[in-house]
């Protein structure tokens, strides 16, 4: 049997290095709960559709199912672990903007990179925004009006 080449990398997720041994074809969602125990960001689609396992690369909010561990070297990684009081999570709290939740770390990382970039966000902006996310169980409404709470209470102190 041929196995896969593996190859030492360390990478910086939310704040710390890790150095692990890794398979140079792993994604980083693979390494992220598998070598790193970090099983907030979830494997849904596998594919790029549904943005259950989104996280933070140097800010941009990223599928990591999408993107191989070895091609993060260098930069930022922010997880949902990473994320600590952030406006957003309360928000989704008080707007019930969830229901089973397995969609709601993506959305989540997703949600708080609009609010960060884009402070000034229209109702369409953020429709197509959260269009790369997908929920099964809930409202999208509850989720836009969690979006939309924060990016008022921004506004209300500028
Ligand atoms: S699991 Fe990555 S986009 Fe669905
Ligand atoms: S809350 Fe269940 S999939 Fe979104």
């Amino acid at each position: 049997m041929i196995r896969a080449p593996k190859c030492e990398m360390t990478l910086m997720v939310n704040g710390e290095k890790h150095s692990i041994v890794a398979r140079q074809a792993d994604t980083l969602l693979f390494v992220l709960r598998n070598y790193l125990g970090l099983t907030g960001s979830k494997p849904g689609c596998l594919n790029g559709d549904c943005g259950a396992c989104t996280v933070l690369i140097d800010g941009t909010p990223i599928k990591s199912c999408m993107i191989l561990a070895i091609e993060t070297i260098g930069k930022s990684i922010t997880t949902i672990e990473g994320l600590h009081d952030a406006p957003i999570q309360r928000a989704f709290v008080e707007q019930f903007a969830f229901q089973c939740g397995y969609c709601t770390p993506g959305f989540i990382m997703n949600a708080h990179a609009l609010t960060e970039h884009r402070p000034d966000a229209d109702d369409e902006t953020i429709r197509k925004w959260l269009e790369s996310n997908i929920c099964r169980c809930t409202s999208y409404r509850e989720i836009e009006q969690a979006v939309k709470s924060v990016l008022a209470e921004g506004q209300k102190q500028e």
